[in-house]
């Protein structure tokens, strides 16, 4: 099947946005601007224990996202990964095709673009690729970018680091629920959880005001450890407002998803969020999704609800929650 790029239609030098990606009046940048003045938390993960565990908790409980520095995971490692996703977006047209998605079939795997089922429907500006990075048991490496060569090398690599930080993350927020420090990882499947790499690339926009990268949502993951490029274009919804999220080198940039929202029985926020795009420069951002396997039962942890408070969600399994997510099916 013939998927139409947003890359190759950037390419064009159109002037003006296709249909398909003019949002309607109400979801449009132009009109629904970000705050100014307000600004993200940033937390470093070499302070005190006590200090980051409140830190943590509150970000987690107030915004449902914050930045992480002195994380330890390299900034050559950070470039390298950056490299190569970029490289594999420069390949020729032809050289990406052979690793499309079919999401249609199930296959959410490899390298994709939405399309629209109707002429009403609008997409998003970008371009992906899509691939699971853990437990090694799981991973299907032929479904990984072969070019550029070391792409599989760097990327096995970060994908130790980004667990050795997300272990760090699931124990403080373990403890600011009082649990017992890997009450949040057990229940997230232990070494069988599943991190997921989606590499989003917005090439450059002709109407910027008019069109959104990524319209607003939550992610369904528990965690969700992101690295942009220097482009800025993230933004978080809090206290009804836009809050755009300043580029900061090296830094890690964590949302909490909304597994972690409902074992927290609503305690830690599942923030909304949305990316804009930019009229001269290519936008590029790496996410790893943090997730139970998909047959793990998820709901609001026993520890956590009383009759004070009773569960706020329902209990089901992962694959459950992902398949009424994706039909729009309350949960
Ligand atoms: C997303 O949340 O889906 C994308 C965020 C980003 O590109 O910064
Ligand atoms: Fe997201």
């Amino acid at each position: 099947m013939e998927v139409n790029r947003v890359q190759t239609l950037a390419s064009n030098q159109l002037k003006e946005l296709p249909p398909q990606f003019i949002r309607p009046a109400n979801e449009r940048p132009e009109n629904t601007k970000a705050l100014e003045g307000v600004a993200v938390p940033i937390i470093s993960l070499s302070q005190s224990h006590n200090l980051l565990v409140k830190k943590i908790t509150e970000a987690a409980s107030e915004w449902g996202f914050f930045v992480i520095i002195n994380h330890g995971i390299s900034k050559k490692l950070i470039q390298r990964v950056k490299e190569v996703g970029h490289e594999f977006f420069s390949l020729p047209q032809k050289e990406k095709e052979p690793y499309a998605n079919d999401p249609s079939s199930g296959k959410f795997e490899g390298y994709g673009t939405k399309m629209t089922k109707n002429l009403e429907e609008k997409v998003e500006w970008l371009d992906y690729y899509f691939h699971l990075i853990n437990p090694p048991s799981r991973v299907n490496y032929d479904l990984w970018p072969k070019s550029p060569t070391s792409y599989r090398e760097v990327t096995q690599e970060y994908n130790k680091e980004i667990l050795r930080v997300t272990d760090n993350i699931l124990e403080l927020l373990s403890e600011g629920l009082a649990l017992e420090s890997k009450a949040l990882k057990n229940h997230l499947g232990g070494e069988e959880i599943e991190l997921e790499m989606k590499i989003n690339m917005y090439p450059p926009c002709p109407q910027p005001e008019l069109a959104l990268g990524v319209e607003p949502h939550t992610d369904m993951s528990a965690l969700t450890l992101l690295v942009p490029n220097d482009v800025p274009g993230l933004q978080v919804w809090k206290d009804n407002n836009w809050v755009a999220v300043n580029y900061l080198q090296n830094a890690l940039f964590l949302h909490i998803g909304d597994q972690l929202e409902v074992m927290s029985n609503g305690r830690y926020k599942s923030v909304l969020h949305r990316s804009l795009v930019n009229k001269e420069h290519k936008r590029m951002s790496w996410a790893v999704f943090v997730a139970p396997p998909h047959e793990a039962m998820i709901g609001p942890l026993p520890l956590l609800v009383n009759d004070q408070n009773p569960p706020k969600f329902s209990t089901k399994t992962y694959a459950e929650y992902r398949y009424r997510k994706f039909n729009k099916i309350p949960q």
